[in-house]
């Protein structure tokens, strides 16, 4: 058994189990992704479980006798290698177990939650990192491990592949070679690791946005920051994402017509044209540039606060958040006005449907009192409810 976030999966975990597959000729080869593991914290941004047991097979299902399993994955709370075992025995009595480890996890399995059963339940195979392990502190783990549990050791002969996981975090985990082409191209498609922004990032943008705005700007920019962190709980929004967002939502909105005006030429900035009638939007725009050049963000930032006045055609969950929540922050002066409290409640239960209470209620206002209305609004409001529409279509069917 081979566990391990494979976040993401690397040629180093892949080498591994198949000098594992080579050497010990198991009849199943179980690779286990973690769920929620006991000793480290997930990176934040983290793929979804679902995601890292894809990414898991596509690593590891080449290997002969390679078994992908969801058994700890799917498990809710922290999740401990000894129950895992434990089950495993429960429901083959007969089987006999070897649990695959690098070198660092080997040199402290004995401080492992339950390390005595879950020694007693296994034999452990390791794969060692060649000339950078002294040989002797493997051997005398091994040694170690048998007398005081009884457990079996076998150093694999196979010269490891160094790779790290959080190197690979760090730089490009969709174009870093040491993660498999296949894999890269899952990261790729299903955009993973784009969205983690680190927490040192996120206290710069704090500052910078405090020493930008005026006091009451920035105070709204908060309650805007933590309404849209409770909205994002249990939805498909990345925490950190948001968090940027709303820090830069309004960074430019204290600028004059002039200053976006430069900003516009220096960084080539499209602002479709009727918004230019409409100095209240314009900062959405030579925001979200300011995002991007001044503060390196990614497109997932960059786009919410592109669109968290007047709305967007291709709203994301991220993106409808920032525009639900910069609305229904608590401290704007409209928060008890009725209709800002049906779109709060709405925005309670679904995104997409508040979006629409809040673009259909802006469409007639201005109609009625004779404004022009943005034609990027009334794109996101009919994309929006087509939406429904087909959600609805697709539930009756
Ligand atoms: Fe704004
Ligand atoms: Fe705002």
């Amino acid at each position: 058994m081979y566990g391990g976030t494979f976040n993401p999966p690397h040629c180093g975990h892949v080498h591994a189990a198949e000098a594992a597959a080579k050497e010990l000729r198991p009849d199943r080869l179980i690779i286990m992704p973690a769920g929620i593991p006991p000793h480290k914290q997930l990176s934040p941004g983290a793929p979804a479980p679902e995601d890292r047991l894809r990414m898991a097979e596509i690593a590891f299902g080449h290997i002969p006798g390679a078994v992908i399993s969801a058994s700890e994955v799917k498990k809710t709370g922290k999740c401990y290698t000894v129950d895992t075992v434990e089950e495993l025995r429960r429901r083959e009595p007969e089987c006999s177990i070897t649990l695959l480890t690098g070198t660092d996890m080997f040199l402290t399995l004995q401080e492992w939650y339950r390390a005595e059963r879950l020694l007693s339940l296994c034999s452990v195979a390791v794969v060692s990192r060649g000339s950078e392990d002294d040989p002797k502190i493997l051997s005398g783990q091994q040694q170690r491990l048998k007398k005081t549990f009884g457990t079996d050791v076998i150093i694999l002969k196979t010269p490891p592949l160094p790779a790290s996981s959080s190197e690979i975090r760090a730089a490009d985990p969709g174009k870093d070679p040491s993660v498999p082409a296949a894999v890269r191209a899952y990261i790729l498609e299903r955009k993973l690791y784009e969205n983690a922004i680190p927490d040192d990032v996120i206290r710069r943008l704090k500052c910078a946005a405090e020493e930008t705005l005026s006091p009451d700007r920035f105070a709204h920019t908060l309650r805007c920051r933590d309404e849209a962190i409770r909205l994002s709980a249990g939805r498909d929004a990345d925490r950190s994402v948001l968090e940027a967002a709303a820090l830069l939502h309004d960074i430019t909105k204290e600028c004059s017509a002039a200053d976006h005006l430069k900003l516009c030429e220096k960084w080539n900035i499209i602002i479709p044209q009727d918004a230019w009638r409409t100095p209240a939007v314009l900062h959405q725009y030579t925001g979200a540039a300011v995002a991007e050049h001044v503060y390196g963000m990614p497109e997932s930032v960059c786009r919410a606060i592109r669109s968290h006045t007047t709305g967007s055609p291709d709203m994301n969950e991220t993106d409808r958040i920032l525009f639900l929540a910069d609305l229904t922050e608590p401290g704007r002066a409209i928060a008890n006005d009725p209709h800002v409290r049906l779109v709060r409640e709405i925005a309670e239960k679904d995104t997409v449907e508040a979006c629409v209470e809040q673009l259909a209620y802006e469409i007639r206002r201005l109609t009625e009192n004779g404004k022009e209305v943005f034609s990027v609004t009334l794109q996101a409001c009919e994309s929006l409810k087509e939406r429904i529409l087909s959600k609805n279509l697709e539930e009756k069917q």
